[in-house]
């Protein structure tokens, strides 16, 4: 006899329908998985027959044949293991066959039948949501990431007996409660006002978080680049529900989200190390997974020592610091993963880090300087809206009891910020200024004569390209929006170029 489960796949971050198909006809015993399974879909059979032994049903020795639809697209992993029972009770009618018909399945089995928690139940539940899927039985390790759907029941189940029970009309299926959901403010983060002088560079910071621009630090060595960009969540907008969804998405499908930390709350800073390979940061490997610009997304990317990264991982940031998004092709998939993320890079001046520093203790060569900083790419410094140099703070800054501003205080004209941003695009697809294309610039970012006559100076005294000055106008736009302008003024664009005269004094000529 042949029954037909309703389950789900992903490709990248879109889920997609998938038909697990049970044939069970007389002859020897075997167990056949077709529709291009991996080797766990295949391994499906020691779990799937000890599952079903150990629940006490019959495991039927007559010819067994899976079939995974649609045939053309890899079935990763271990999810289908429940749905493979289950077609197997309703193939030999020791569940009704029809009762599975209106659920869509996943969840992998242990050898004892306890149903145990899968990656990626988040996207592929977003992504069935939409085909019009309303009721699901997953995993109750899942759950959490499971309640935050909408407009889909999801249920929750901890064994095969017990998913077995509930399609019997054995027992009383709890949807599982819609999950609450409140972004946070960031925690155990180095304070503002606990970081002495350094006005210029917070200040910096505060724009590039307000409107999600990538910031450079440049700076002799004490002079606290690590202690601001490790203090930068904590003036980070609040996240949005939306927001929080697509961020959970990407960890969903790295199995970083079991139990109660289900949906985001608050935006990533991911800091890779140095030695971090180019798939490793940008996304790849067999599977062909999301990389740390993706786990970054709509959060920060701290990349400290930057001129330390291998060459081709830093370039391979290119792209997807232009288009916000990767693509990773392997041999047998291709894999699509928003990346929007704010970069924010720090570095020595020089190979010994004094050059510019108070005293003059530098000793580098001309030579040794320019192959140092070489190692960031004109193309990839082009992309860095905000560069601020820092040096080591003076005796009465950081002996000065004043304090300074506290992050609550930057976060608040952060959220105002972006507030007036997110209102400005309504409909527009975009959330904020570092989002906006040439075509929306024309729109939203007008300039006054003054400040177009400023621009056009800045533009050929600085020697800036295209990409600088649409940049240059974005950081405009924000800081317009900081000062809660709705035109941009002289004054903002003065601002916003200043921030580019390290291309010049440090990488041009
Ligand atoms: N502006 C500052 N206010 C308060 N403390 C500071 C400041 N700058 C540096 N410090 C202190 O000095 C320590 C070192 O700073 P930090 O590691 O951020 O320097 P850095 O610029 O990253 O240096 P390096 O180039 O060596 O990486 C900090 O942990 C902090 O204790
Ligand atoms: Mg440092
Ligand atoms: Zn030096």
């Amino acid at each position: 006899m042949l029954a037909k489960i309703h389950s789900f796949g992903l490709s990248g971050l879109l889920g997609f329908a998938v038909e697990v198909e049970v044939d069970v006809s007389p002859g020897l015993p075997a167990y056949d998985t077709v529709g291009l399974p991996d080797a766990a879909v295949r391994e499906s059979r020691e779990r799937v027959r000890s599952a079903l032994r150990n629940s006490g049903f019959e495991f039927p020795m007559r010819r067994l044949t899976i079939n995974l639809a649609p045939a053309d697209m890899k079935k990763e992993g271990t999810l289908y293991d429940l749905p493979i029972a289950l077609g197997i009770l309703a193939a030999t009618a020791q569940i009704p066959p029809e009762s599975a018909e209106e659920y869509l399945f996943l969840g992998e089995l242990a050898l004892d039948g306890a149903v145990r928690g899968i990656n990626g139940v988040l996207p592929m539940l977003i992504s069935a949501r939409e085909s019009g899927i309303k009721k699901v039985i997953v995993p109750v390790e899942n759950a959490a990431e499971a309640a935050h759907i909408g407009d889909i029941s999801a249920y929750a189940v901890s064994s095969l007996s017990e998913a077995a029970a509930l399609l019997r009309g054995q027992a009383e299926a709890l949807p599982i409660a819609r999950g609450e959901w409140k972004g946070e403010a960031a925690e155990g983060y180095t304070d503002f006002a606990d970081i002495k002088g350094q006005q210029g560079a917070k200040r910096a910071a505060e724009i590039a978080a307000a409107g999600g621009h990538n910031l450079l630090l440049v700076g002799t060595p004490g002079s606290g680049k690590t202690m601001l960009a490790k203090a930068i969540p904590s003036i980070l907008p609040a996240l949005t529900f939306e927001e929080a969804l697509e961020i959970t998405k990407i960890h969903s499908i790295m199995g970083n989200l079991r139990g109660s930390d289900s949906i985001a709350l608050r935006r990533p800073f991911r800091s890779p190390h140095h030695n971090a390979s180019t798939a490793a940061l940008v996304g790849g490997g067999s599977k062909a997974l999301p990389g740390e610009i993706s786990l970054a997304h709509f959060g920060v990317l701290f990349l400290d020592e930057f001129p330390e990264f291998q060459k081709d991982a830093l370039e391979a940031l290119r792209q997807p610091m232009e288009d916000g998004t990767v693509t990773i092709t392997r041999a047998a998939m291709r894999a699509c993963y928003p990346a929007q993320f704010m970069l924010v890079a720090a570095m020595n001046p020089c190979p010994c880090g004094y050059y510019g520093g108070r005293q003059d203790r530098c000793r580098c060569t001309p030579s040794q300087i320019s192959r140092y900083r070489g190692r960031v790419s004109g193309p990839m410094l082009d992309r860095i809206d905000l560069h601020v140099e820092m040096t080591e703070v003076g005796y009465e800054d950081i002996a000065g009891r004043a304090p300074g501003e506290p992050s609550a205080a930057i976060r608040a004209r952060v959220d105002a910020a972006r507030d007036r941003q997110r209102a400005r695009y309504q409909g527009e697809g975009i959330l904020f200024n570092a989002q906006l294309t040439e075509a929306h610039m024309q729109r939203f970012c007008p300039l006054d004569d003054k400040a177009e006559a400023l621009l056009k100076r800045a533009f050929t005294a600085l020697d800036l390209s295209a990409r600088a000055y649409g940049r240059v106008r974005k950081v405009a736009r924000t800081i317009a929006d900081v000062e809660g302008s709705e035109v941009i003024r002289p004054e903002h664009i003065a601002e916003a170029v200043q921030y580019r005269s390290l291309d010049r004094k440090y990488w041009g000529g």
